[in-house]
């Protein structure tokens, strides 16, 4: 059994509202994209890493140069992050195994570490629904979801992360019957639509996710460290 990484990376950056996708923003002079996936490369536990950029990007050959060994560029993404996803694994049909385990992973969060791979891919083993980063919550959570203000317990509560990680079989069979594909906001929560229960692993605040400005500043800080 073998572990590969596919790196949705086919978004605009909305958000963000840079000059290109954010993906491709420097931090510390080097794009997003190249720090995510030298995590994957710096591994020993992964056979190859997929990058899902969408048909007409114009700066994934700058990101990532052809010679770049353990990588290969797919450029099937689609109009949501899960049919980038999907795209994805759908044109690996031949490349992975059924039973191989496929570490889906954003992207924007280029703060993961090798030593965070290891960790899902050990305390996950070979649990049938697979499992995935996140991190307890430590804030006091209000809810305005029913009109006025609520708070909600915040024990046994979690932000998920990537990785998520799943047999190439299951993954691609949640992402085909997911009912509602709006709904689908990470991986897990299609694999829970079967009925099955992914296990959390807990990941680190360094491995959070790249969205407005501010977080770049964060992102570098957390990078720097490793430098140190
Ligand atoms: O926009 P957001 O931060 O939620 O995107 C999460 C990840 O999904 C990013 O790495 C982004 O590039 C990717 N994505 C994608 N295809 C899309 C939308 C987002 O691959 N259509």
């Amino acid at each position: 059994m073998s572990y590969f990484a596919l790196i949705p990376a086919a978004g605009v950056g909305a958000r963000m509202a840079a000059g290109c996708p954010k993906q491709y923003l420097p931090l510390l002079g080097k794009p997003m994209l190249r720090h995510t996936v030298d995590a994957f490369l710096g591994s020993s536990r992964i056979a190859h890493t997929y990058v899902v950029v969408s048909a007409d990007d114009a700066y994934v050959a700058e990101a990532l140069p052809a010679d770049l060994a353990g990588v290969t560029v797919l450029r099937c993404g689609g109009a949501t992050r899960m049919e980038s996803i999907r795209n994805g694994l759908r044109q690996l049909a031949t490349a992975i195994g059924q039973d191989d385990l496929v570490l889906v992973h954003d992207a924007a969060r280029p703060g993961l570490t090798p030593a965070l791979i290891g960790k899902l891919i050990d305390a996950v083993g070979d649990h049938e629904a697979g499992g995935l980063l996140a991190l307890p919550v430590v804030d006091t959570v209000k809810s305005t979801r029913t009109g006025p203000v609520t708070t909600m317990a915040r024990d046994g509560l979690w932000l998920a992360q990537t990785p998520q990680m799943f047999p190439y079989r299951l993954l691609l069979r949640a992402l085909e019957e997911a009912p509602d594909p709006e709904a689908i906001t990470d991986d897990a929560s299609a694999v829970e639509m079967l009925g099955l229960s992914p296990l959390l692993v807990e990941g680190h605040p360094r491995n959070l996710k790249v969205t407005r400005p501010d977080d770049l500043r964060i992102a570098e800080l957390f990078l720097k460290m490793d430098e140190q």
